[in-house]
């Protein structure tokens, strides 16, 4: 290891125990199941949407033989509102192979972590750093940015290539001591979310600010270099939002693959035609449009256009689905723009 590389981690280190983060609640920890929950609803959610949701499921499956028993269903409850559900159901598929394959315990290593469903080369990492003080990077989309304006790291991270060349850079990086690696990776983490942040980077707060080549060179914000951008599209749904005189709505379960797979949804409709077409003739008039929305899903964004229909519960003719009374619904995984638009 170069002295550059040693210098960066025990600044890294230092920073971390003195002005890092350290009450998060999956802190101070060094249990698998806790620390594996959390890096899996921090994907792509910020802290702050996390803290209810992780407490929540951590009251309801206190470790991973309560959660690979769970039904998906309750899993998908717990989760709803969080977003990306095909995490949810990979973390109730990892749980159990947890339980099945490896008798109750995480494998203790990065590598056996690997394998695991829902685990990918950066989860794995922070895992087996966390508890297990392995020396091994993580590498999410903080971590590149961090290291990219650190090492002025200029090749396209769009190529795999390139990217695997800052993975042995980010290798290269990490602490000689194991002792130090919990700081460490909680450090790059906390870096990339306060400090090194994608606009507008606090750079006289950084403790990488003297051993920065982006910064020497004058614009680190000009790292990352990232030439594939993300190609979002746009979407138009009607909503049908049936409701019975009891207060019951009809729901159906979302097919898998596509948006909101296996979370319980209103029909869904390409056109107002389509769904005017699925009405009993009798509650066809009375329909009412309510107000359209924008949903932003990661790749596209969703044009909602809900239609209210009162009607009696047996004049709906749909193959799948079923009535839900209110009581029902908390119980339900249901995308938040529905639960939003049933007021629940
Ligand atoms: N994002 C991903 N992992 C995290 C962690 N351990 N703490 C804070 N934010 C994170």
């Amino acid at each position: 290891m170069t002295p550059v590389s040693g210098a960066i981690a025990g600044h890294v280190v230092r920073w971390q125990r003195s002005h890092g983060r350290h009450a998060l609640p999956w802190q101070n920890t060094r249990d698998p199941y806790r620390v594996w929950l959390s890096e899996i609803m921090l994907q792509q959610t910020q802290v702050s949407v996390v803290l209810g949701y992780y407490e929540r499921f951590l009251a309801r499956f206190p470790d991973v033989r309560a959660l690979a028993a769970a039904p998906l269903d309750d899993v998908l409850a717990l989760w709803s509102g969080l977003g990306y559900y095909s995490r949810a159901r990979n973390l109730h598929r990892c749980a159990q192979e947890v339980v099945v394959r490896h008798a109750g315990a995480f494998p203790p290593d990065s590598e056996g972590l690997r394998q695991l469903p829902g685990i990918g080369r950066s989860t794995a990492a922070a895992i087996a750093a966390f508890c297990f003080g392995e020396r091994t990077a993580i590498l999410d989309g903080n971590v590149k940015r961090v290291l990219a304006r650190v090492l002025a790291f200029d090749a396209d991270l769009a190529s795999s290539a390139s990217e695997n060349a800052l993975w042995a850079q980010a290798n290269r990086l990490v602490p000689e001591s194991s002792d130090d690696m919990p700081a460490y990776t909680q450090g790059m983490m906390d870096l990339g979310a306060t400090i090194c942040t994608a606009r507008n980077p606090s750079c006289l707060l950084c403790p990488l600010q003297g051993a920065c080549a982006g910064r020497a060179q004058g614009d680190p914000g000009r790292y990352p270099v990232k030439t594939r951008k993300l190609r979002r599209s746009a979407q138009s749904l009607w909503l049908l939002h049936a409701q019975a005189s009891d207060g019951a709505v009809w729901l159906e379960r979302r097919p898998t693959p596509g948006v909101w797979a296996g979370l319980y949804c209103l029909p869904l409709f390409d056109s107002r035609e389509a769904l005017a077409q699925a009405l009993p003739a009798a509650a066809r008039d009375a329909a009412q449009d309510a107000p359209a929305f924008v949903h932003v899903l990661t790749h596209k964004d969703l044009h909602l256009h809900p239609v209210q229909a009162r009607m009696q519960r047996r004049t709906l003719r749909r193959e799948e689905g079923g009535w839900f009374t209110p009581g029902q619904w908390p119980a339900l995984g249901l995308p938040a723009p529905v639960r939003r638009l049933l007021g629940g």
